[in-house]
């Protein structure tokens, strides 16, 4: 729990303190990319440029799951908010918010005043929820928070009344099992019998449709994938040359996600002047940027009830393309 008190502005996010020490940017790309497998997190997509690029992303006719949400908050936005009647919502990973509207016209129509914190690591995307939210909903205040969500969840401010922590997009799916199991378990411990968890996963489908959404025809996620190179360079003068890599993303059904890589077109030295060291790759070699993982109900179901959650409501479309959940704390 934390003392720390609600932003004045609803523009400016509030810095949300780590709670335990992450690596840094520096450690993580010593760690990562000088051994093998190499390895980077997904959070570093997105400075500014990366996140416009998601957004484009979310707009392209293959990546189905921005779509697929929405129409399932649309369509079940009334019996969310009837069932938890929130008072809070925190999103985490909230990006520009653009798909939970419904829930504020939901909230504002049962006369709720509702303070929405989303809760993400890049500022730009605050900056602009925020100005798009403020006064266009009856009854809603918005108090951004900037933080990253796996430096532990200790000083998320924790308000008077039921909550409704959101976790949408599918972005549970870029942790691993254990990863995923750890956050969502942080996301239980502040939960109150009151509170609820709205999680949007995505679900195990057509590999041909999969892969079409991770290699968009306009480029997107490859201009996505490839911006890392240059969010690397900003923050450790590292001298990687976009051009001379190429994006691939594929379906590994075995493992059951998508893995994006970067992979060197061709033998090159890549300077690491703040390691004092520089990194060499042979042609192909690859470095994996990101896993999106895709969850079968019963997958999803056994993931939630091991971090202590039960399903009260499970929302998925005819097409079965995504899952969003409305899940309770579990009795201890
Ligand atoms: N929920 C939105 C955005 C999903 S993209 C949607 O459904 O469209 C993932 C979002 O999580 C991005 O906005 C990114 O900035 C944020 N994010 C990624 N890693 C993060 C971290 N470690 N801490 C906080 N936010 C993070
Ligand atoms: C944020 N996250 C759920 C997206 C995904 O589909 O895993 C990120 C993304 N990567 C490539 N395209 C979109």
């Amino acid at each position: 729990m934390s003392d720390l008190s609600l932003s004045a502005s609803a523009h400016t996010p509030q810095l949300v303190p780590a709670s335990r020490a992450v690596p840094s940017l520096l450690e993580d790309v010593r760690d990562g990319l000088l051994r093998i497998p190499r390895e980077l997190p997904p959070k570093y997509f997105y400075d500014d440029h990366g996140s416009a690029l998601f957004e484009a992303i979310c707009e392209t006719p293959e990546y189905y799951p921005t779509r697929a949400e929405r129409a399932l908050l649309l369509a079940h936005a009334r019996e969310i908010v009837e069932a938890v009647r929130p008072q809070v919502m925190v999103e985490l990973g909230s990006g520009v918010a653009t798909k939970i509207g419904p829930l504020f016209e939901a909230s504002a129509g049962l006369g709720l005043a509702v303070t929405y914190c989303p809760f993400d690591v890049c500022a730009a995307v605050l900056t602009k929820s925020a100005a798009l939210l403020t006064g266009r909903y009856a009854g809603l205040t918005v108090s951004p928070l900037q933080g990253d969500f796996t430096a532990g969840l200790d000083h998320l401010p924790v308000l008077a009344g039921p909550t409704l922590y959101m976790f949408l997009g599918g972005t549970i799916g870029n942790f691993t099992d254990p990863a995923a199991l750890a956050l969502l378990r942080e996301i239980r411990a502040l939960m109150r019998p009151t509170d609820r968890l709205l999680l949007g996963a995505d679900r195990v489908k057509a590999m041909a449709v999969l892969n079409a959404a991770y290699n968009d025809a306009a480029g997107y996620t490859a201009a996505f994938n490839l911006n890392v190179l240059s969010v690397l360079n900003a923050g450790v003068g590292a001298n990687f040359v976009p051009s001379q890599f190429a994006h691939r993303a594929f379906y590994n059904e075995q493992e059951a996600q998508i893995e994006m890589h970067l992979v060197s077109r061709e033998a090159q030295t890549v300077e690491l002047p703040a390691l004092n060291t520089r990194l060499q790759l042979a042609a192909g070699d690859s470095i994996r940027t990101e896993i999106s993982r895709k969850f079968s109900p019963d997958a999803l179901q056994k993931l939630l009830a091991s971090a202590g959650f039960a399903i009260e409501r499970y929302f998925t479309g005819e097409d079965e393309a995504f899952s969003v959940v409305l899940a309770a704390p579990a009795a201890a």
